[in-house]
């Protein structure tokens, strides 16, 4: 089998390369160290990319955080969620260039300890003439200490002469108003071309393919609109609950915890007009234009719904979480359907759909063709493109065929991209280790600006506020069922979508 031919084509590509060869001496710092996100996403990522040769040679690592431990230690943290097959010489090789300082998050006298240990460990950096450094500030931090920490950065650690990113994670705020004093704290402080804000969707292989779909191949864009396509529905299920986080996960909700942030990035994708180019601002400049045009969602457009316990005992409910307030009115499932009003998806209903403690495991974007006008063939099925980011990921498009054999009947089938069985040998990166390989290649495409982010929360707010104010209580689902009762009807009803019949059934191969 051939493979296709790679195209040097901005953020895929060239990113690589350019990481590669251009050995500025960098330091990243990594503060929350000794926190989950660090442990299970940030020195996983940094390793696969320092195991590839994809971190600049003169690169140094420093771990920051309240905790006070020896060097040895932190390392012992920062490989516990390594691969058991990671070559152990290679993350003795990488552990020798992770250094730890402990300190505060808020005494400027820790963060002045902090900055002398990057000059210790940048001694000797400047090559004559050339004093070029790059020094990356990673977040992995609660909201809650975001802004202390980037003012102490600002204060006794930012170095003018070097090129400066930082690195945040979500929550960013948890409305509008709170999402703009954090953008007005940050920009305060750096530029925003120094701030990357992570949506660590927009680093899924399959998320980062939706571009190249749409803008690289005539058949996809020639459809991509109101005339053809019937509904979108974007759709993230989780087949576990809130089990040891359920206190945190109350103050935010599903709407907030991935809706807000990972559903509607991803329909800006599927939504967005063609980027004037792959520049980094001309893709956030569509995708926010296409934010702007959805109006804020109603109540009368959005079902929620909280998981109870499962009749046999054999799974607790959202509430049996000793850190959850009794009455809790969090939602842990939401589906809410949205309109994009531009001359391109008029009278489209876009779903999206997100739920704890679900049936299964899966994300994806289910694009519905309408009806074929005029078929030579009654009662049509419609066809479908469904791009499916998690798990094995795959793109597929249910397509009608006649029966193989001698029947002259129809049957749906369909045409299949499942990259396990297209691309053998092809490991696909965690999302972290892309989006960090795009900070120290300084591209912002896959990132979030504060203007998008903006219009992000403008479109959740005013549903977010009448949920708290008026109390509205979310409908029960069972733990592992497909979510309230009443979830497709409520779909189809609002959008049109047509149920393939029940017997068809996609499974990516194995
Ligand atoms: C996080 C949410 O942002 O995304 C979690 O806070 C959710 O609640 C997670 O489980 C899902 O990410 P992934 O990569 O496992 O699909």
């Amino acid at each position: 089998m051939s493979m296709p031919t790679s195209h040097s084509f901005a953020s895929l590509t060239c990113g690589i390369d350019s990481a590669a060869k251009k050995d500025v001496p960098t330091t990243i710092v990594v503060f929350g160290a000794s926190g989950d996100l660090a442990k299970k996403k940030t020195f996983p990522a940094l390793f696969h990319l320092f195991d590839q040769n994809l971190l600049p040679k003169r690169t140094r690592i420093i771990g920051y955080a309240r905790t006070d431990m020896s060097v040895e230690e932190f390392h012992k943290r920062a490989t516990s969620h390594f691969s058991p097959q990671a070559d152990k010489d290679t993350v003795k090789k990488f552990l020798s260039v992770c250094e730890y300082v402990s300190g505060k998050y808020d005494v400027d006298e820790d963060f002045v300890n902090l900055r002398k240990e990057i000059d210790r460990l940048e001694e000797g950096a400047c090559i004559g003439s050339s004093c070029e450094r790059i020094h990356v500030y990673y977040m992995a931090l609660p909201p809650s200490v975001f802004v202390d920490v980037a003012t102490h950065i600002k204060k006794n650690v930012y170095d003018e002469s070097c090129t400066n990113r930082v690195v945040i994670e979500k929550p960013f705020g948890h409305d509008l108003e709170s999402s703009r004093q954090l953008s007005k704290d940050i920009g305060g402080l750096f530029e925003e071309t120094e701030v990357f804000r992570i949506d660590h969707y927009l680093g899924k292989e399959m998320v980062k393919n939706i571009m190249t779909l749409r803008f690289a191949n005539v058949f996809y864009e020639a459809v991509w609109n109101r005339h053809y396509i019937s509904n979108v529905q974007i759709t993230f299920k989780e087949p576990f609950g809130t089990e040891g986080r359920g206190g945190y996960f109350d103050q935010f909700g599903i709407i907030r915890d991935v809706m807000q942030n990972h559903l509607l990035q991803v329909l800006s994708i599927v939504a967005m007009n063609q980027p004037q180019s792959l520049n980094a601002e001309d893709i956030r400049d569509s995708k926010t234009e296409v934010l702007r045009r959805i109006l804020p969602i109603q109540l009368e457009d959005t079902m929620l719904g909280q998981y109870v316990g499962t009749s046999d005992g054999s799974k607790p409910g959202y509430k049996d979480d000793d850190t959850v307030p009794k009455d809790s009115n969090t939602p842990t499932f939401a589906e809410c359907v949205m309109h994009v009003d531009n001359d391109r998806w008029r009278g489209v209903p876009w779903v999206i759909k997100a739920g704890k403690a679900l049936n299964e495991a899966r994300m994806l974007i289910r694009i519905q063709f309408k009806d074929m006008p005029n078929s030579l063939f009654p009662n049509l099925a419609r066809n479908e493109l469904v791009i499916q980011v998690s798990p094995k990921e795959s793109v597929y498009i249910k397509t009608i065929v006649k029966e193989p054999g001698l029947s002259t009947n129809l049957a749906m089938s369909e045409l299949d991209l499942t990259y396990k069985t297209r691309y053998h040998d092809i490991k696909i990166p965690d999302a972290y280790a892309t989006l960090i390989l795009d900070v120290l290649n300084g591209d912002h495409s896959n990132f979030v600006r504060s203007d998008e982010l903006d219009e992000a929360w403008r479109i959740f707010t005013p549903l977010l506020h009448q949920i708290e104010t008026e109390n509205i209580m979310p409908l029960p689902y069972e733990y592992g069922s497909r979510g309230p009762q009443g979830v497709y009807d409520f779909v189809e009803d609002r959008t049109g979508y047509k149920r393939t019949n029940l017997e068809y059934h996609w499974e990516a191969p194995q």
